[in-house]
């Protein structure tokens, strides 16, 4: 078979198993079975796939349409420019958070805590984007902590990051010129609602603090002002609805100036309180 052959039985498989976005996919998934990047798929298509790509493009095709994320089968994912390892214990980098990025770059800052680092996307981006800047991702989770260490190897940042495990602020110590975190924030009585490449593949340590969802920032706002220099800023990704709730917490947590700002479409993304 051709690769152009395959590929539309892919498609039609996974648009009939529901998969929003078949054709990207498939795409992804076959440049992943051949070793070769997604843009180069369109170049091989004329051509007939050997036997073990076939194999690998079966399986991965099998995976998807029981509803695991392309990252998780493929491994990777690029944020920011950048590829990162994903693995079932790190939540999936999205698109939104690169909001948080362009927030914390708009700053000076040679020392940064990543707070639920997870693959350590937000945390790596940053020291790759501030050659001089060094920095601490904390987790709970002691898997994410391997594949952000694993990370940080793989883009040479590791002698500027270090890693530890922390429940939020509780083992961390010292002070930061920023501090960022993407926490988890989905309310529990939402998760139900999500889409099942979420609910059932991605970790739900990630996910949801649980309750109201906003537990995650009443920690963060509390131990914030102690981990801070003088001048310094905490920068948090939230949810849509979320922004006059945590920008009242930071308020209520001392910090005199608290903005939300929104995401490329709009919608609240990022609460920046600076002391
Ligand atoms: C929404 S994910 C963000 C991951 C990554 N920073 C990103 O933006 O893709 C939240 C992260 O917080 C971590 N986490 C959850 N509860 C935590 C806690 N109590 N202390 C530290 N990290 C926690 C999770 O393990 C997860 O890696």
């Amino acid at each position: 078979m051709t690769g152009s052959e395959l590929l539309a039985a892919a498609v039609r498989r996974l648009g009939a198993a529901g998969i929003e976005g078949a054709p990207r996919d498939a795409r992804r998934l076959l440049a992943h079975a051949l070793g070769i990047a997604p843009e180069r798929v369109s170049l091989i298509l004329p051509d007939p796939v050997g036997p073990a790509a076939l194999t690998a493009f079966e399986a991965a095709v099998a995976r998807r349409i029981a509803r695991e994320p392309v990252s998780q089968i493929t491994g990777g994912r690029d944020f920011y420019g950048r590829r990162f390892r994903v693995t079932c214990d790190t939540l999936d980098p999205r698109p939104e958070t690169e909001a948080l990025i362009a927030a914390a770059l708009e700053r000076r800052f040679g020392t940064v805590l990543d707070l639920g680092t997870g693959t350590g996307c937000i945390l790596l981006t940053l020291l790759a984007e501030r050659p001089e800047a060094e920095g601490l991702g904390a987790d709970l989770s002691p898997a994410a902590l391997d594949v952000a260490r694993g990370n940080a190897a793989a883009l040479g940042l590791a002698e500027r990051a270090r890693f530890l495990r922390s429940d939020w602020f509780a083992s961390v110590t010292g002070r930061f010129d920023l501090i960022v975190s993407n926490p988890p924030y989905i309310a529990a009585d939402e998760m139900a609602g999500l889409a099942p490449e979420v609910r059932d593949w991605e970790p739900h340590l990630a996910l949801t603090p649980g309750g109201d969802g906003i537990d995650a920032y009443r920690a963060i706002a509390g131990g914030a002002a102690a981990h801070l220099v003088p001048g310094g800023t905490v920068i948090v990704e939230i949810g849509a609805s979320q922004g006059p709730a945590v920008a009242e917490l930071f308020r209520a947590a001392g910090f005199a100036r608290v903005t939300v700002r929104p995401d490329l479409d709009g919608r609240d993304r990022v609460v920046v309180a600076e002391r």
